[in-house]
């Protein structure tokens, strides 16, 4: 109990510095109190983050910051650094994928071709805009999220000024009913290459039952935050909010899914990438 503790800690300070990273460019050293407290209460843990070791987290962020620096930054497109830009002010930038998984998802979409995906989770579009651009010209994304108004006022632009916009469809939907409309409607020659899955955590495992119909075999399914900021690792029957529950219970399920090949990363806030095989 105590060892998992301790590393529940060390996880959160990974967490507290990735946000600061998103939120506040390079300032690592800036990290405040009133800041750690919010992302804690984000990651439902509870610990005082100036009783641990700088020295456990500061290689990390630093070598995060040398990962941004070196290979991702050069890479970013102008139009998905300006969102990413904007996107900062928002109260909620914290919801934005990370750049450098930004980057994982765009490798993985040009590694296996795909021309027709599915996002579950939009926001302002960090993740639909870094798909549309690795898209091929004739690739289209089914993009869903209750509510559009971010993107609208925020990521749509972006879009547009690439030159991708006609590649989206944007569906403004609660994620499970209009997954199960699409299971009873598409056709076996209509399955999607690929989906990513970034809303409701406690609706994981339900989304992970109707992409395994949606997405062909041989088909990618990525969930973020499956990590969740360190707090899938609470103590066994523990109280947790019935996010973290989702998540705990998405990636004991994935473990021994048959249906799937999949492997966990340790990106931004945890990634878990599943490839259909059955
Ligand atoms: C973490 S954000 C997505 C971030 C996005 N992938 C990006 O890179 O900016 C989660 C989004 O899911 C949406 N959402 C939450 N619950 C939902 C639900 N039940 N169905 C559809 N969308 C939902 C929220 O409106 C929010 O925009």
């Amino acid at each position: 109990m105590a060892q998992s503790k301790c590393l529940l800690q060390s996880q959160a300070l990974l967490q507290i510095e990735v946000y600061e990273i998103w939120n506040c460019g390079w300032e690592i050293g800036r990290l405040n109190g009133r800041f750690s407290e919010e992302i804690v209460s984000i990651s439902g843990l509870s610990y005082n983050p100036r009783a641990s070791s700088r020295r456990l987290w500061l290689p990390l962020g630093d070598l995060i910051k040398y990962i941004l620096q070196t290979s991702v930054y050069p890479r970013e497109h102008e139009q998905l650094k300006a969102l990413r830009e904007e996107t900062r002010h928002h109260r909620w930038a914290g919801m934005s994928v990370p750049p450098d998984e930004g980057r994982l998802l765009s490798l993985l979409l040009k590694l296996m071709n795909a021309k027709k995906t599915i996002e579950v989770g939009v926001f302002t579009g960090y993740s639909l805009l870094t798909t549309a651009l690795a898209l091929p010209k004739d690739g289209k994304i089914t993009a869903i999220d209750i509510n559009k108004s971010n993107y609208e006022t925020i990521g749509r632009k972006y879009a547009q000024r690439a030159g991708v916009e006609d590649k989206i469809e944007f569906i403004e939907s609660e994620a499970l009913p209009f997954l199960d409309k699409l299971v009873l409607e598409l056709k076996e020659d209509e399955l999607f290459d690929f989906a990513f899955v970034d809303a409701d955590k406690a609706n994981y495992t339900n989304y992970h039952e109707r992409l395994l119909k949606l997405i062909r075999v041989g088909g990618v399914i990525m969930y973020d935050n499956t990590l969740w900021g360190g707090s899938v690792l609470a103590p066994v029957n523990s109280k947790v909010d019935r996010e973290t529950d989702g998540i705990i219970r998405l990636n004991k399920q994935l473990a021994v899914d048959p249906r799937i090949e999949m492997s966990q990363v340790c990106i931004g806030d945890g990634v878990t990438i599943c490839i259909r095989i059955a």
